[in-house]
């Protein structure tokens, strides 16, 4: 069985199947069927974003209780678990260890998530938090990009190397749990949720050096905190009431849900397949794979680059715009090439367009816009509702896209191109540009929408009680 695939094509996919599809042999004396073994792949890839979600949502307390260092360490239990779990599946014959691996390893990436970004812009001066930020993303599509290289067939990407691939998810893990706690936890942690001046002063003198005028920071940080203490911190059920901000929490919802209903892990997951069922040769798709992985970084630092000269807007909408296009296009090639073979290349551009559409804009600039467009004071509980919103939408299109597709075929393809003309529809209406604006005028471009009179400069949103008051709060859901 091994030898036979070996000769055929191998795709981590074709693996995880048949390693299913065997266990359930040995245990049952019968193979499954197409659709139980869909079923179930399905569900394997879908449990990493669920994972996520219940990262997102126990971030907010883990960051609170054991600040921002401690969670990322503590972290790590769900990346070292799994890669042990993982790595002795197939020993085991246990494909059930997988699954539920996959929810641990997305509990770790839900609170990194969002511990990550908050950790490092704590930790960095001000005129680095922006750069930071970008080199975090940047770090995660080179992770991504590692992981299709080691992926390759050639390296273990195959029936032997699957179990050691899975578990080197542990070595970054392991990396860290190594080296950071030599890093100091976050100033700002360490000054206004625990009340340790003297740290915090050691931290920041050990962070800026010795000609730093530290005693300025940790001032700059009170008066930040009694700035948020006085317009009332708000949580995120507050948040959805607060009348002020509604237009700015649907425009992030919306921003980040059409990024993941754009179908960009419907590409990412199932990538080879769509590269072989456009006709690219089997064993050569893998290395489409990687390239795809070269051009998204590529493109994602060009888009960093461009993104305070060209805008958000445009970037935003020129890159839903190519993704709906490359959608339609590729589902035009899925349907004709069987009797237009030259067609199957047109299949791969248009693949690779979505990618190059998708990391210019719908990627990396709704995080962007999301910190524009909130106050400082709902800051946390806006991460909350991104991260949560961000992978119930990814854990939704890995659970439904194979289905789909199972049951329409290249059509499906048709429902990312829909679901990203809508969301460009509704940036183009209501999101405002946010390039080189201060934050009043961004606020004073949503007041009207909401409905509310614009308080006075700077104050903030202050002006509006914060408790729920509006019957009406739902209607616009
Ligand atoms: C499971 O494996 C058997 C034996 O190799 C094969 O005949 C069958 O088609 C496989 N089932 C599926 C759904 O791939």
């Amino acid at each position: 069985m091994e030898a036979f695939l070996d000769q055929k094509l191998i795709t981590v996919e074709l693996i995880f199947k048949s390693f299913y599809n065997e266990t359930h042999f040995e245990r049952y004396g019968t193979y499954m069927d197409e659709t139980s073994l869909l079923l179930l792949w399905s569900c394997t890839v879908s449990m990493f974003p669920l994972g996520g979600l219940v990262g997102s949502l126990i971030v907010g307390p883990m960051v609170n209780k054991w600040g921002r260092k401690g969670t990322l360490l503590i972290n790590n239990v769900f990346a070292i678990t799994p890669a042990i779990l993982m790595g002795v599946s197939k020993v085991a014959r246990a494909f059930e260890l997988i699954i539920l691996s996959r929810v641990l390893v997305g509990i770790c990436a839900g609170v990194s998530y969002s511990a990550l970004p908050m950790y490092l812009g704590e930790l960095a001066p001000k005129n680095l938090r922006g750069t930071l930020g970008t080199m975090t993303e940047v770090f995660v599509i080179i992770g991504v990009l590692l992981a299709q290289i080691f992926s390759l067939q050639a390296i273990l990407g195959n029936t032997t190397g699957w179990p050691i691939l899975l578990a080197l998810t542990g070595v970054p893990a392991l990396i860290q749990l190594l080296s950071l706690p030599f890093f100091p936890e976050s100033p700002r942690y360490t000054l206004i949720e625990k009340g340790d001046e003297e740290t915090a002063r050691q931290v920041l003198r050990r962070l800026r050096g010795s000609n730093y005028d530290v005693e300025a920071e940790m001032e700059e940080m009170r008066e930040e905190e009694r700035k948020e203490q006085a317009e009332g911190r708000l949580s995120v059920l507050n948040l959805f009431t607060f009348r002020p901000l509604r237009w700015q929490l649907i425009s992030i919802i919306v921003l980040m849900a059409g990024q993941q209903l754009s179908g960009i892990n419907a590409i990412n997951y199932y990538a080879d397949v769509i590269y072989t069922s456009v006709g690219v040769d089997p064993t050569q798709s893998q290395y489409v794979t990687v390239g795809s992985g070269v051009i998204n970084l590529v493109m994602t630092i060009v888009s960093a680059v461009v993104v305070e000269r060209l805008g958000r807007r445009i970037l935003l909408l020129s890159g839903y715009g190519i993704c709906g296009l490359a959608c339609v296009v590729l589902t035009v090639a899925l349907l004709l090439q069987s009797t237009v073979p030259e067609l199957s290349y047109l299949g791969i551009v248009c693949v690779f367009a979505y990618i190059v559409g998708h990391s210019i804009g719908p990627s990396p600039v709704p995080s962007v816009v999301r910190t524009e467009i909130i106050l400082q004071s709902s800051r946390t509980a806006a991460f909350t509702v991104d991260g949560a919103v961000h992978w119930f939408t990814n854990f939704i299109v890995g659970l439904a896209f194979p289905s789909i597709q199972a049951a329409i075929g290249a059509y499906s393809f048709l429902i990312f191109a829909a679901l990203c003309l809508l969301t460009a529809v509704y940036i183009f209406v209501i999101i405002p540009e946010t390039k080189g604006k201060t934050f009043v005028e961004i606020n004073c471009a949503f007041a009207k929408r909401n409905g509310v009179e614009l308080p006075e400069e700077k104050g903030g949103a202050t002006a509006e009680p914060h408790t729920p008051s509006l019957p009406d709060q739902q209607t616009s859901f």
